[in-house]
């Protein structure tokens, strides 16, 4: 698995200047381009899927804020595990230490497994000047992260992070519109991966994901020990709120038991 930079935009990447190129359904987000996008109009690029799922531009910086507040000094990379257009790993590139010019990540990683999408995601974070601050990768970050625990010679050398200071953000795909309706979102039924499934592939580093703002908490609570801290912020624009990121501590193991402890037992 490799890094790519510079990927064509194509035929399913669109920046709809008026109300009637946009395909009906999708209307409503467009209209609502700003708050997503301000600088839409510099040339931003979507998919026709990445209207449903991009984070907004407000959201975005303020999570970056509280991520960076979770994570501890020495964590130096992030992992963006699903990038979209770009809506998050361009914040993450944009953070800074608090002298508001140092940047806070030595490395931002975005994974995404579609080309037109990523596509869209590079040229978007060119608007932001941040492109060529980010490594960019088409693939699966599940496969990625396989790589880089069992078999980092198989990555780009520019892609064998530390574990020890590496972190993830994920905002997966929630399995269509369906999480609206549910008073409560039920978590394992999430798709393609369920809440299981995104922590079995994360729990070795800090993660924060990002979920449907109806999210079963108990299901969350029950990732880690009792005693042990969770964060879970719901971020809102103009008084609603969009979703709910859980800031999830590595799992400690637990000690190894050595044969002089067991035999004092
Ligand atoms: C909810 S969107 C992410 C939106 C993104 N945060 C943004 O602001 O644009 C989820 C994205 O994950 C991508 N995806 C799904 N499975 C993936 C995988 N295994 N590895 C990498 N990307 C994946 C989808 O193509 C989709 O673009």
């Amino acid at each position: 698995m490799k890094s790519v930079k510079n990927l064509p935009l194509t035929d399913e990447c669109h920046h709809w200047t008026h109300l009637g190129e946009v395909p009906w359904d999708l209307q409503k987000y467009w209209q609502q381009r700003y708050t997503i996008f301000p600088f839409y109009d510099e040339g931003i690029y979507m998919t026709e899927d990445a209207w449903y799922g991009v984070t907004p531009e407000p959201v975005a910086i303020h999570l970056v804020y509280d991520f960076v507040g979770f994570i501890s000094a020495d964590k130096r990379t992030v992992i963006d595990m699903f990038a979209g257009v770009g809506g998050n790993a361009i914040s993450l590139a944009m953070a800074t230490e608090e002298d508001g010019y140092t940047p806070r990540f030595d490395k931002v990683i975005a994974i995404e497994l579609d080309a037109a999408t990523l596509a869209c995601a590079q040229n978007n974070a060119a608007i932001y000047d941040v492109a060529d601050k980010i490594t960019w990768v088409l693939g699966d970050s599940f496969k990625f992260l396989e790589l880089l625990a069992n078999s980092p010679d198989k990555l780009g050398a520019d892609l064998r992070v530390d574990i020890a200071t590496t972190t993830i953000f994920a905002s997966p795909p929630w399995g269509g519109p369906g999480y609206r309706t549910d008073e409560i979102f039920d978590l394992t039924t999430m798709e393609p991966y369920n809440l299981a499934a995104l922590h079995e592939a994360y729990k070795a580093m800090d993660h924060a994901l990002y979920l449907p703002r109806t999210s079963d908490l108990r299901q969350i609570a029950k990732l880690v020990p009792d005693g042990v801290k969770i964060d879970v912020v719901q971020y809102c624009v103009e008084g609603a709120s969009k979703a709910m990121v859980a800031y999830i501590p590595a799992a400690v193991e637990a000690p190894a038991v050595s044969p002089a402890d067991q035999s004092m037992s």
